[in-house]
């Protein structure tokens, strides 16, 4: 299954969702391939830092991924895709390589807006390639406001699934990133069932 973190929004957690799945499948025991596919390089500097080698990690921000997928993935159960801020090439490229593109925002107006061009960016590639699914996840959902109930409503008019697994607003999730960490370890943790929540809801999804 080749899973893609995709929004042209900068920021609203492509790749710390992109982290978290791929060390969760791996947890799992599933053969796991990341894919940097973001120039900036932000998963490859994670797992610089990282010392334990649960899944395999490669930058590969290249515009022909969609034709180097099926030998990249060979070897493994499951690749995961986290791509770059901003409508490329690279993007469309990356929608083509996926059987899903998961699409994080965060609960705000303008996150709305940036989802529906990713989402059209899916729908245009769906004309080659009809089965490539979709769907979004809300990241850095601050509990019990307003706005984290409103997004939902809003986003029924996207037409796309929004999982049921919000990922909520979580200094643990933040601390991860410089340290080449994840929160999983701590199985208890609200961050970590919140990851094991998501990945459930994925693998059911296809
Ligand atoms: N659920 C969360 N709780 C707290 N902090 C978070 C959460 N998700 C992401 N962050 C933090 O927000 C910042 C942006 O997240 P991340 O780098 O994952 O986004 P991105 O979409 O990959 O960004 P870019 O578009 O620049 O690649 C990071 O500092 C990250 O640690
Ligand atoms: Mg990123």
């Amino acid at each position: 299954m080749i899973y893609a973190f995709l929004n042209q929004k900068g920021g609203v957690g492509k790749t710390t969702l992109s982290i978290h799945t791929a060390a969760e499948l791996a947890l799992r025991g599933r053969r796991v391939l990341l894919i940097d596919a973001d120039p900036q390089g932000s998963a490859l500097a994670w797992s610089n830092c990282r010392e334990t080698v649960d899944f395999t990690v490669v930058g590969m921000p290249k515009a022909t991924i969609h034709k180097e997928i099926e030998m990249l993935a060979g070897d493994y159960d499951d690749v995961v895709i986290d791509g770059p801020p901003r409508v490329t090439e690279l993007a469309r490229s990356i929608i083509l390589a996926a059987d899903l593109v998961v699409v994080p925002l965060q609960p705000s107006q303008m996150d709305v807006w940036a989802a529906s061009e990713t989402i059209d960016l899916v729908r245009e590639a769906n004309v080659y390639k009809p089965d490539i699914g979709v769907c979004l996840v809300i990241n850095r959902k601050i509990a019990n406001t307003a706005i984290g109930r409103d997004v939902r409503t809003a986003l029924k008019e996207l037409g796309v699934p929004v999982l049921k697994s919000d990922i909520g607003q979580r200094v643990a999730f933040a601390e991860t990133a410089s340290t080449g960490s994840t929160v999983l370890p701590k199985r208890h943790s609200k961050a970590s069932k919140e990851v094991k929540k998501l990945v459930n809801e994925l693998r059911r999804l296809r």
